[in-house]
This record gives C-alpha cells, structure tokens and sequence, in this order.
C-alpha cells in the first residue's frame, strides 16, 4: 500500500491524539443528556473513526449505521448519491450525532441531514474527522471537525478509494497515476 501513497497527511499517532480531544469535547456536550445519544455513522467511510471514537466516549449510546456512497466505483469526483440502506425507526426524540469521514462538496451529509430531521430527534449534531474547506457547503452544520485539510484526494483511516486503502493507518494523498 505504501507504494501507492503520494504522501502522509496525517499520522496515525496525530490522528489518535485529535479524535481523543474529540471525544473529549463530545462528552462535554453530550453530558448532560436526558434523551439518550445515538450515534449514526454512514458507511463505510467512518467505521475506523467510530471505531476509535466510541471507545473514548462513555456515554451510554446506541448506534444507528447508514450506508450513502456518493463515490461509487472509481469515481474520485461526486456523483450521484446511493442510498444503500435506510436508517432504522427510534431517533424520534434521542440526541442523535451524525458521523462521517469527511466533508467534501457536502451533499452526502447534507442529504442524510435531511433524513434525520424528518425522523424527529431532540436534538441533531454532525461530526467529521476531516474538512476540505475549500469546497465546503455553508448550508451544511458541522460541530465538530477533526482536521481541516487541502483539497487533495486521500486515503487512510477509513477513507477509500474503490474500496481499497481503508486499513491504511495513516491518511495519506494517493498517487494521481493510481486513481486514473
Ligand atoms: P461529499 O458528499 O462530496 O461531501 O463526499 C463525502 C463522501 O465522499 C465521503 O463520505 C467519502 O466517502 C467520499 N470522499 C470525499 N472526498 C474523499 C477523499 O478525498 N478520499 C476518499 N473519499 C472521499
Ligand atoms: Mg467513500
């Protein structure tokens, strides 16, 4: 895999330390819920975050998996969303934190955003590990942002490219030659 790697954005070791503080300022907002949080991750992208988030986050929850790809195949640029499941009954009235590896032109959160509202929950926040700013929507709330990064095309840490790479540990810019 590392062949295929242009460069590390981010180590595994500063990725750790980031999504910690994360959890750190989740548990913070989140302590005094009444309602009961449920985490909805949208897959697959985040299962690496989620994975590592929850394990810092004690709170009481559940978790409520989606599954959207706006990449399908061996697309690198957004394309039509496909909703590949759709989220289950019960967020009606729960503190309900949306989860997903990055934010990029916005429209999959944006999307499932939208889901979720009509669903009813007490409250909705959104949480992503990374942030292209220079595409990112105003119409689209996060809460919280892990890293704010260039508009490049990255793998890692849950993050694919036609499926592969998501074992990478680091986040790291594939080789232009690999996605052409
Ligand atoms: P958006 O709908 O354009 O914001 O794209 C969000 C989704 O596209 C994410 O959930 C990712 O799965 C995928 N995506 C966007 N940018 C990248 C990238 O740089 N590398 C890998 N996947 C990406
Ligand atoms: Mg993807």
């Amino acid at each position: 895999m590392d062949a295929d790697i242009e460069r590390i954005l981010l180590s595994h070791d500063q990725i750790q330390a980031r999504v910690r503080a994360m959890a750190g300022e989740m548990a913070e907002v989140y302590a005094g819920s009444e309602q009961g949080l449920t985490i909805v991750p949208i897959l697959s992208g985040s299962i690496i975050f989620l994975a590592d988030l929850i394990r810092d986050l004690p709170l009481k929850m559940k978790i409520a998996m989606v599954q959207v790809s706006s990449y399908p195949g061996t697309a690198t640029t957004s394309q039509q969303l496909e909703m590949k499941s759709d989220l289950g009954q019960g967020l009606a009235g729960r503190d309900v934190l949306l989860l997903d590896d990055i934010l990029d032109s916005g429209n999959t959160i944006r999307h499932v955003q939208k889901l979720i509202r009509a669903r009813e929950p007490a409250s909705l926040r959104t949480a992503v590990l990374l942030r292209k700013p220079a595409k990112a929507p105003p119409d689209v709330p996060v809460d919280f942002v892990g890293f704010d990064i260039e508009d490049a095309f990255v793998v890692g840490y849950g993050l694919d490219f036609d499926d592969h790479y998501r074992n990478y540990p680091h986040i790291g810019v594939l080789r232009p030659e690999m996605s052409s």
